[in-house]
């Protein structure tokens, strides 16, 4: 049966100059790469200025995303951001993205704060809003400057994070309603609010009037982690009829190597359909998806056709996927 399908149109990312080592971390914190590379698969990461701003980091993404499109900012019917590291507290950086994107006045543009699920959260509001008829055009970013949140004296954390962004550019278009259609297929998200101090920030706008560091109990974000994105992996291939065999591509939440690893073997993927940039991004949280994304279709790894399953977990906790063919 004819149904409305939202398609990825186009994608982009942009990753700060700077690039930070493990050895530069080591000589800032009492570690080395051997720790950090086996524990975590993560090699080096991107780091961005000191006023480099989310909102600029965006704006280089959707830019590269709507010239690989086809389009350009007045085509768009919405911006919608997913970030934990907003520029300001108020307006959202959706907003203030889409001034700066010049986008027609009018255009909603709103953010979500889903953690490291925040791209599959705000893919699933995007894909809602073509279905109801309400946006045809639209981009949806993830982005991330999580170098201003971390603590650089606290070693459990500080070698994990990464900054970057990274964006789609969706387009409504029709579909068969089968699992051969390209676009979205199924998307799911989820949330467990009594598991909020096991990844969280110290801070914020009513506890201290300030955004706080990062703090996470890793062993059992990282025992959860497995299980939660096992769980939206399987439900979204329930709901789109397509089986584990189908898929041609793994491109989980970047967070750790070994819970990709994990991830895999339980959906019995092959190593060699597992997409992996943690090692060179670090856990960028909301923009890992969209970064990798986008990286893996410009070095022609995606390509047309190919079915990708997209599984994420983070603070919330929160965790869900999207099953997509390009
Ligand atoms: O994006 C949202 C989701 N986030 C995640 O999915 C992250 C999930 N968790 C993880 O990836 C892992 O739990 C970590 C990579 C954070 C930690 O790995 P682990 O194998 O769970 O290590 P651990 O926390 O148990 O620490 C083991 C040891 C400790 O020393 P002792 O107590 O055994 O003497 C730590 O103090 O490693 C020590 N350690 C370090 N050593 C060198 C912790 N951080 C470091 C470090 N360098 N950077």
């Amino acid at each position: 049966m004819k149904c409305i399908r939202t398609k990825i149109i186009g994608c982009g990312h942009y990753l700060p100059e700077k690039v930070l080592t493990n050895d530069d971390l080591s000589k800032m914190v009492e570690t080395n790469d051997e720790w950090i590379s086996t524990r975590t698969g993560i090699r080096s990461r991107h780091i961005a200025k000191k006023e480099e701003l989310t909102s600029d980091m965006a704006l280089k993404a959707v830019n590269m995303a709507m010239k690989n499109a086809g389009i350009s900012a007045e085509d768009l019917d919405l911006v919608l951001v997913a970030t934990a590291t907003p520029d300001k507290t108020t307006p959202a950086t959706a907003c203030i993205l889409a001034g700066k994107l010049g986008v027609k006045v009018g255009t909603p543009a709103f953010d979500v704060n889903a953690a490291c699920s925040g791209f599959v959260y705000a893919l699933t509001m995007a894909d809602n809003m073509v279905k109801l008829g309400q946006i045809k055009t639209a981009a949806v970013v993830g982005v991330e400057n999580l170098s201003k949140i971390v603590d650089w004296q606290d070693r459990n954390t500080c070698v994990l994070f990464g900054d970057g962004a990274g964006a789609v550019i969706i387009r409504a278009s029709e579909g068969e309603g089968t699992a051969e259609d390209t676009g979205i297929l199924a998307t799911k998200i989820y949330a467990d609010g009594s598991q909020t101090e096991n990844l969280y920030a110290t801070g914020g706008v009513a506890e201290t009037q300030n955004s706080g560091f990062i703090k996470m109990n890793g062993k059992e974000v990282f025992k959860f982690a497995v299980g939660a994105m096992c769980e939206a992996s399987h439900e979204v291939l329930r709901i789109a009829g397509a089986k584990e065999e189908d898929i041609d591509w793994l491109l989980p939440h970047q967070a750790n190597s070994r819970i990709i690893a994990s991830v895999g073997q339980k959906l019995n993927v092959a190593d060699e359909k597992v997409i992996i940039t943690v090692d060179h991004h670090g856990n960028t949280s909301a923009a890992s998806i969209p970064l990798a994304i986008s990286e893996s279709v410009a070095n022609g790894k995606i390509k047309t056709g190919d079915l990708v399953l997209i599984p994420a977990m983070g603070a919330g906790f929160t965790w869900g996927g999207l099953l997509i063919r390009f």
